[in-house]
């Protein structure tokens, strides 16, 4: 089957698990040019300021997202998918899911840095309202390249349209 005609209505998004890193680790070494390492997804299972959704379809990990709660800021830490899953609505879903639990969780506003040259992403964050608020220079280490900050303000009254 075309994955492209596949259907999402078995898609589940649910919270991580140790069992899903393995499956994770894989999608993040070919989507991230600066992965996150193992020890890095299972400080995401130890706290509670957190919210980590993991994206599965028919028994397969295809991506995940995070953020982190801080005071009243939402601050999304990683979104991504599976290269065979990608333009199919799933890290929109994804994004949409976290951002929905952290305005329930009572967070007023959230934000992200993403790489200035990184289109799908900021195509991505602008569908959802995000604004591009500064650029932090050489901020990532690994290519020095620019860092466009985001911000979604009024997250309390936020919905997706
Ligand atoms: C960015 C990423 C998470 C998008 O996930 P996805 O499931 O492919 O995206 P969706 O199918 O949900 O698309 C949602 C919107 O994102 C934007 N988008 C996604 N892929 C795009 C691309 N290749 N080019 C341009 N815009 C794109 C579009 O605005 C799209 O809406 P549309 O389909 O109505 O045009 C995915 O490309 C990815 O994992 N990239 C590598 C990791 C990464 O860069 N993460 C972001 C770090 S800040």
């Amino acid at each position: 089957m075309n994955l492209l005609e596949a259907d999402l209505s078995t898609l589940r998004l649910v919270p991580l698990k140790e069992g899903y890193i393995p499956a994770i680790l894989d999608i993040e070494q070919v989507v991230n040019g600066a992965p996150w390492s193992y020890k890095s997804f299972t400080n995401e299972l130890d706290h509670d300021h957190g919210i980590f959704k993991v994206a599965i379809l028919d028994a397969i990990v295809v991506g995940y997202a995070a953020l982190w709660l801080l005071v009243d800021e939402a601050h999304i830490t990683t979104v991504a998918i599976a290269p065979d899953y990608q333009r199919r609505g799933i890290g929109r879903l994804l994004t949409i899911e976290i951002l929905n639990e952290a305005r329930d969780r009572g967070m007023l506003s959230a934000t992200l840095e993403v790489r200035a040259g990184n289109e799908a992403a900021i195509s991505l964050y602008e569908n959802l309202g995000f604004k591009n608020v500064a650029v932090r220079k050489g901020y990532y280490p690994d290519n020095r390249e620019d860092a466009v900050v985001m911000w979604l303000y009024d997250l309390d009254s936020w919905s997706d349209k």
